[in-house]
This record gives C-alpha cells, structure tokens and sequence, in this order.
C-alpha cells in the first residue's frame, strides 16, 4: 500500500484540537503531527491520565486539560498557546457528545447539556482564538483555518436524533456566519465546518452499546453491520480519513475555501 502521509507540509505552523485525546480528535492531533505541525491538544482528563498519550505523540504535542464548556478553561488555553508558541494557525472544535432517546422523554438537562458542549463549546473556541488567529494567520497562505465538526447529523434529520440534529445544525449555521464575517473585514481567517458520517470511535462504540443495552440489538457488531450496509460505501469510517479532510481544510491546499461544508460520509447524504 503506498503511503502519503508525513509530507511536513505544515512545518512551522501551530494547531489546537479540543477533545484531542481520542476518537477523530486524536487523528486529528496525530495527522498533524505527521505533517510537521505543534500540537496543542485539550480533553476533559487530567495531566496524568494523558500522560501516556502525550509520551507516545512526542514533543512537539503538548496537553491542557480543559472543559469546552467553560470560559475559564478557555483562558487557560489561551494562556498556555500563547506562552508555549505565541501563535496559532489551526483551531479544530472537535470536542462533542450526542445524545439520543424520544423527543417526549428528552430531559432539559440532557437538552441544554448537548447544547452546552456541542455548540456554546465550539463559540467559546472561536471567540477565544479570533485574536490570536487574526495575528498569526497574516503570516501563512490562505490565512489561519478553523475547522468546527459538525455531523450529517447537521445537514439531514434522524428518528430520535433531534438534541444532536440541533447541536450540529446550530455549528454548521455559525460556521458559516463567522466566514462571512471574517471576510468581510479582510481577516486572514477561514471557517469551514466538517460533516462526518459514521467512524469508528469510542463516541460510536459507546453509543451503539446504549443501544444493545436497551435492547435495540443484540450486539454491537450487529449496528456496526446495519449501518454499513446504509451506506453506500458499504462500510463505517476510520479516524483517519476524518483527519486527512481535516488537514485539507487546514493547510493552504484549501485557500479559497471558506464558509463551506466538507461532507466525508461514505455517500450517507447522497442518498
Ligand atoms: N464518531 C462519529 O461517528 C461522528 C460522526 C459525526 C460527527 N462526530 C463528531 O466528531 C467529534 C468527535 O467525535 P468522536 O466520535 O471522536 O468522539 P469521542 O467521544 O471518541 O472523542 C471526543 C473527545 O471529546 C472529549 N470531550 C467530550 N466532552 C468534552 C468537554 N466538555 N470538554 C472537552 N473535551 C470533551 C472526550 O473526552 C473525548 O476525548 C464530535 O464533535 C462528534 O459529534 C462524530
């Protein structure tokens, strides 16, 4: 198989991933890595139960344990980019939960804390960063890029879907929104929200097992099934085929692209 990863195409650049420390996040992280990048990576665990992750990503990966939800944490972060590297080029908001269950017994608690994670988590990435990328995206090809994940659960609807359907809705709306606005004030920034169908992560996984658990299905292996054969590819998505979209929508390759939706679904909304 012929390989084409590690090019160090983003030499000298500096990227951020929320919920980097596994799943899409990760291979995100990971990919980055690859192509010559520093990594600041953030997740809800603390220093030393990252600590494994981080040795094996090296030294150019760096770890801040904090919580999308909380503008603090986001200080934090800023605080911890700036004193490491002064600059950022790359902001992936891809920290996110769904959530799942009838409209008529969906909780408010369980409402506002998708809501909370999924879309005031992506705001407070960006309002945090804008400055910062402004700054430092003068100063590469095609400007700095934020990267929002999104879902094909924020472009078509699903039975018992509606809080996530709402959640990723909500980042594709904004993503284009902050776009135009960067645009239009001449701010080297781009904003594009990513759309992933169904990949192969703990997220996935844990889910799925709700479902057995409520006797949906006997085992996982069973949705896996199912929902492979809904797809036209015919199968569910590794990780790292989200990353190299997202390495894309990174680095300069994507210059003119802003405001849009990169869809890596196997075919699900061509349907
Ligand atoms: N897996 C899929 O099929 C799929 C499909 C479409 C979109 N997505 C989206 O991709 C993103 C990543 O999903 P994944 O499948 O890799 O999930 P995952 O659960 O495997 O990984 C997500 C990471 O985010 C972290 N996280 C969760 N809440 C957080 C918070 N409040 N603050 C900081 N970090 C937090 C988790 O600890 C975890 O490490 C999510 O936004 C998800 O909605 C996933």
């Amino acid at each position: 198989m012929i390989e084409d990863l590690g090019s160090q195409r983003l030499k000298g650049r500096v990227a951020l991933v929320s919920g980097g420390l596994r799943g899409i996040g990760l291979a995100c992280v990971e990919r980055f890595l690859a192509e010559g990048a520093e990594v600041v990576l953030t997740d809800l665990s603390s220093p030393e139960d990252a600590a494994e992750t981080l040795a094996r990503l090296g030294q150019a990966a760096s770890y801040v344990q904090a919580n999308v939800t909380s503008e603090d944490d986001w200080a934090t972060v800023l605080a911890a980019v700036t004193e490491r590297h002064g600059k950022l080029h790359i902001l992936v908001n891809n920290a996110g939960i769904d959530l799942t269950g009838p409209v008529a017994t969906t909780s408010l608690e369980g409402w506002r804390k998708i809501m909370s994670i999924n879309v005031d988590g992506v705001f407070l990435g960006v309002r945090t960063f804008v400055p910062l990328l402004e700054q430092s995206g003068a100063a590469v090809k095609g400007g700095a890029s934020i990267i929002n994940v999104s879902s094909i659960m924020g472009l078509v609807g699903m039975s018992e879907v509606s809080g996530y359907n709402a959640s990723k809705g909500a980042v594709r709306l904004f993503t284009k929104s902050i776009a135009l606005e960067f645009a239009e004030k001449k701010m080297p920034i781009r904003a594009n929200s990513l759309h992933p169908g169904f990949v192969i992560t703990p997220l996935l996984q844990e889910g799925f097992q709700r479902w057995v658990d409520k006797g949906v299905a006997e085992k996982a292996q069973d949705l896996v099934d199912l929902m492979s054969s809904k797809t036209p590819i015919g199968r569910l998505a590794d990780p790292s085929e989200l990353a190299s979209a997202v390495y894309f929508l990174a680095g300069s390759d994507s210059s003119y692209m802003t405001g849009a939706e990169l869809v890596i679904d196997g075919g699900w909304t061509a349907q």
